[in-house]
């Protein structure tokens, strides 16, 4: 994008004026802006999809603002039902700005295809042979997708792993007697490197193992049984990195310096326990996920790949690093796989999709991965700083209000008055906004009696939304 993403005040917009500033920033047509306001999917084209298809599922599709990588200004789309998280990105991202932006890199697109050989008598002189004629078989991959090679893809390189141990499939010796032991028995694994452009690749990899296969059984005398894609996509790895002032971490009554102290010392319980790590990868997931889905991606791809790679060195560890810098900047990088594309599956089918990866501009799948580890690294800070400050609750709570107000039936005009009592109250429950939506009714005046949930106009009468910080 040419110009600035950086739009203060853009959450006050009305929701029409939101997308007729995005409309504008990525030159979107009308028929696209018509599609953002929810002439997206349509059931016809659903039912081509999937199977058994009853109907569409929206999710409310949200811009993060002030992104800045390698000096490039982005409009980042995010498909999520959770509040906070298109916030705290955009807040997230305003800090990071300040510093400079965030800088990214990422491996070229190759995704691993494994083909898994048992009944081999010598593995290991089956391994031998199948390296032996390694250029044969790449050769063979290369002519399954035309296409990819001629967009510069394809087959790149073919390793092979003896897998020695697999698990006993006796019953009785899983309940711990011995006789009638069986195991499956060493296994050859083929992996093969794909280099798969634009594509996130699964249906280019696929077929290309299940076309190996037939040469595979032929040079070990074994007998394929699976040749799917790995979605530990270690190959196919985006990296982001940030650098804060500590100044502009502070919040009231914490100074920057205590924030980045102890934004580190959160980091450090994640880099070393499971659980905590669990939690702070979901924070980092949160953002990639609204963008995965916001784009068309197979998000669930997306997932494995990061919490496989998360605990790569037999230890479930935490995808992002931070720490001081010799200049006392917070400093934070983020490296994972993220195996996307652009040309494919439903990010060139879904209508939405489709206007989401133009509003995000970018030219290629590597590009979008980057993109994706900024935005994951964004949410890392923001979830962090929050909870190394005033703890998440806070925020989320008047978000949560809001959603309970609007549930309850609460027209335009009572949202932010029963969102406001409902927090002042700490009393954030259903059947309390439904007491005061009943209240506020038998007074009437002036205020609005179309429910927020049955109008369509709805949403865009919400205009401001309130926030924990200004982004
Ligand atoms: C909530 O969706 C995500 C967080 O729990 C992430 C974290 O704890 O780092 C706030």
């Amino acid at each position: 994008m040419n110009k600035s993403s950086r739009l203060p005040g853009f959450y006050k917009l009305s929701l029409e004026a939101r997308v007729a500033v995005v409309a504008e920033l990525a030159g979107l047509t009308a028929d696209e802006k018509t599609i953002l306001m929810g002439e997206g999917l349509s059931p016809a084209q659903a039912n081509q999809m999937i199977e058994n298809v009853v109907g569409i599922h929206a999710l409310p599709l949200g811009i993060a603002v002030n992104f800045l990588i390698n000096g490039q200004d982005y409009l980042i789309p995010m498909a999520i039902e959770e509040p906070s998280v298109v916030a705290g990105a955009s807040f997230a991202a305003r800090l990071v700005r300040d510093g400079g932006g965030f800088t990214t890199s990422s491996d070229e697109p190759v995704m691993i295809g494994q083909i898994q050989v048992v009944d081999v008598a010598d593995p290991w002189a089956a391994r031998f042979e199948l390296l032996a004629q390694k250029s044969r078989l790449l050769q063979l991959a290369d002519q399954t997708d035309p296409l990819i090679a001629s967009l510069g893809g394809g087959a790149r390189d073919l390793t092979v792993r003896v897998v020695e141990d697999s698990p006993s499939t006796s019953p009785s010796s899983c309940s711990g007697g011995t006789s009638g032991h069986r195991t499956v028995g060493p296994m050859v694994v083929v992996h093969l490197l794909f280099d798969c452009r634009d594509a996130m690749g699964a249906n280019t990899v696929n077929t290309a193992c299940e076309a190996l296969a037939p040469e595979v059984e032929n040079i070990t005398g074994g007998r394929v049984v699976l040749r799917i894609i790995s979605n530990l996509a270690d190959r196919r790895l985006a990296r982001a990195k940030c650098a804060i002032q500590t100044d502009v971490l502070g919040l009231e009554p914490f100074t920057g310096q205590t924030v980045s102290t102890r934004i580190v010392e959160a980091y450090a319980l994640a880099a070393n326990d499971p659980y905590r790590a669990a939690t702070h990868n979901k924070g980092i997931m949160n953002g990639i996920d609204a963008v995965a889905v916001a784009t068309g991606q197979d998000w669930r791809a997306v997932e494995a790949g990061a919490h496989a790679y998360a605990a790569r060195r037999g230890r479930y560890t935490s995808l992002s690093h931070w720490s001081v810098d010799a200049d006392g900047n917070l400093v934070g990088t983020l490296e994972l796989p993220l195996a996307v594309g652009i040309v494919g599956g439903a990010s060139r089918v879904h209508p939405t999709a489709k206007v989401a990866l133009k509003i995000v501009g970018v030219k290629t799948a590597q590009e979008l991965a980057e993109v994706m580890a900024a935005v994951g690294l964004a949410q890392n800070l923001a979830a962090l700083r929050a909870l190394a400050t005033e703890g998440i609750q806070r925020g989320h709570m008047k978000l949560h209000a809001r959603q309970l107000a609007i549930a309850a039936g609460a027209t335009a005009n009572m949202v932010e008055l029963i969102a406001g009592r409902l927090v002042a109250e700490q009393e954030i429950r259903l059947d309390r906004a439904q007491e005061l939506v009943q209240k506020l009714s038998t007074l009437g005046e002036g205020l609005s009696t179309e429910p927020i949930l049955s109008s369509s106009k709805g949403p865009s009468r919400l205009g401001q939304r309130p926030s924990a910080n200004d982004f």
